[in-house]
């Protein structure tokens, strides 16, 4: 599919994202392991999220879906073997956090991805899994999907994560659940704490002190996670494109409503604001006594280049490329840096961010774990980009495409549905 985004002036307006997608598949696997019917309201009805919910089913969970209601009634711990390969699409968190459920199941499983997926690093969830027992190949030409998983008895390990991944640290708590003894992981850097957040809600007792996460396995007894019912919050990630389109935006004046407000997600406020943005967070409820959701309210600003590094890069490491975005429009320089994950993401989203910029006629010097982005810039039109299959870098590139003068095209566009169908309408409306 192709999208044509039309040259626009202003963005105004109110606007409901999708529900969470990192939250969406935490929910599904982990309602698929308790005992009983959980209800999931909001659930992200995207592909990704449904990839994961047919793998929970073939793997013995019932699944009923209303629109984005989504019961499930869980297995009580054990899942159903299966002979057919657990297709997980285009997910990251789907293939890696099922490998740390299926790592304490006593059979083997395969998990296959498109191609995307089958080119990204799956070393990085074997080696802890195999050294807390199960037995994994990676049949994958560069340690890569296709993956079998054998699951067998496990036991705890204390694990020092080579980098920052909340994909690796869940992939190993969930594991965790099944083994004999404590599982600690330490992390390099604060990632996001869904699973965490999770664990606590339904019921697990998770320690956790500083970037060490521990729990103590189950190691056959049955699990005591709880059943019930869960609202998804708006994905900050997808609120995440109309803040940036917004804040970039002069006199431009957008709210988001609903979406989730976890601190480990919501850098890319702190740095829009750094930038002159004028953003307000207005938390108002706690679902379930877990995840925050508020509303958030920005308007626009001229920004200026900033600096984005350290820290601070995990807790945005899917909004870079609207950093970059951001960073093209804004006065200066604005540098990212320690920020090499961003090459092993659905692309890798520092080539095809900077491929793209310089299709827009911007100027950004790539390097190996960022780039430098020197603006304001006047954004060429007529002009073709490629998404390159990666359904960020396609609404990031749509949010700078509107600066043209000209209508441009973005090509390869399909991949929006993995994370936000109905992106484009909601360009529309809030573009009308
Ligand atoms: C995710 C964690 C991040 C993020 C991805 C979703 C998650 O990946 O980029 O989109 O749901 O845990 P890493 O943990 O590999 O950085």
């Amino acid at each position: 599919m192709t999208i044509t985004i039309k040259p626009c002036n202003s963005i105004n307006g109110t606007v409901e994202v999708p529900g969470d997608k990192s939250i969406s598949h935490r929910l599904a696997m982990l309602c698929a392991l308790a005992s009983g019917e959980s209800t999931i309201e909001n659930f992200l009805c995207s592909e990704d999220c449904l990839d994961t919910l047919h793998a929970v089913e073939k793997l013995g969970a019932k699944v009923e879906r209303n629109n984005k209601q989504i019961k499930i009634t869980g297995t009580g711990g054990k899942f159903t073997p299966t002979t057919e390969p657990l297709d997980m699409g285009n997910s990251g968190t789907g293939m890696r956090l099922l490998c740390g459920l299926l790592a304490g199941q006593g059979f083997s499983a395969t998990l296959i991805g498109d191609d995307s997926l089958s080119s990204r690093p799956m070393k990085r969830i074997s080696s802890p899994l195999e050294l807390m027992g199960a037995d994994i190949e990676l049949t994958g030409e560069r340690g890569s999907a296709p993956i079998k998983i054998t699951g067998d008895t496990l036991h705890g390990i204390s694990y020092t994560l080579p980098m920052a991944s909340a994909q690796v640290k869940s992939a190993i708590l969930l594991a965790g659940l099944f083994a004999e003894g404590e599982t600690e992981v330490i992390e390099p850097k604060e990632t996001r704490d869904h699973t965490e957040q999770l664990f606590r809600a339904m019921g697990i007792p998770i320690n956790i002190d500083g970037l060490s996460i521990s729990i103590t396995g189950y190691a056959g007894e049955s699990i005591p996670l709880k059943s019930g019912n869960w609202q998804v919050p708006g994905d900050f990630s997808s609120a995440a494109f109309w803040i940036t389109a917004a804040a970039c935006r002069d006199g431009a004046e957008v709210t988001i409503i609903n979406v989730g407000l976890n601190q480990r997600r919501t850098a890319l406020i702190d740095v829009l604001q750094r930038m002159g943005a004028d953003i307000q967070c207005k938390p108002h409820s706690i679902s379930n006594n877990w995840e925050p959701i508020g509303d958030i309210i920005v308007k626009g600003n001229k920004l200026t280049g900033t600096v984005v590094s350290g820290n601070e890069i995990p807790n945005l490491i899917d909004e870079l490329p609207l950093v970059a975005v951001a960073g093209a429009l804004a006065t200066g320089k604005t540098i990212i840096s320690d920020a090499a994950e961003l090459r092993v993401k659905e692309t890798d989203r520092i080539a095809t961010v900077a491929i793209n910029l310089k299709k827009l006629g911007v100027t950004v010097e790539e390097k190996p774990d960022g780039m430098i982005v020197t603006g304001p810039n006047k954004i060429n039109g007529n002009v073709t980009l490629d998404s390159f299959g990666d359904h960020r870098i396609a609404m990031a590139m749509a949010i700078l495409a509107q600066h043209a003068d000209t209508p441009i095209q973005i090509d390869n566009t399909d991949c929006i549905a993995t994370s936000y169908p109905g992106f484009e309408e909601d360009l529309i409306t809030l573009t009308r």
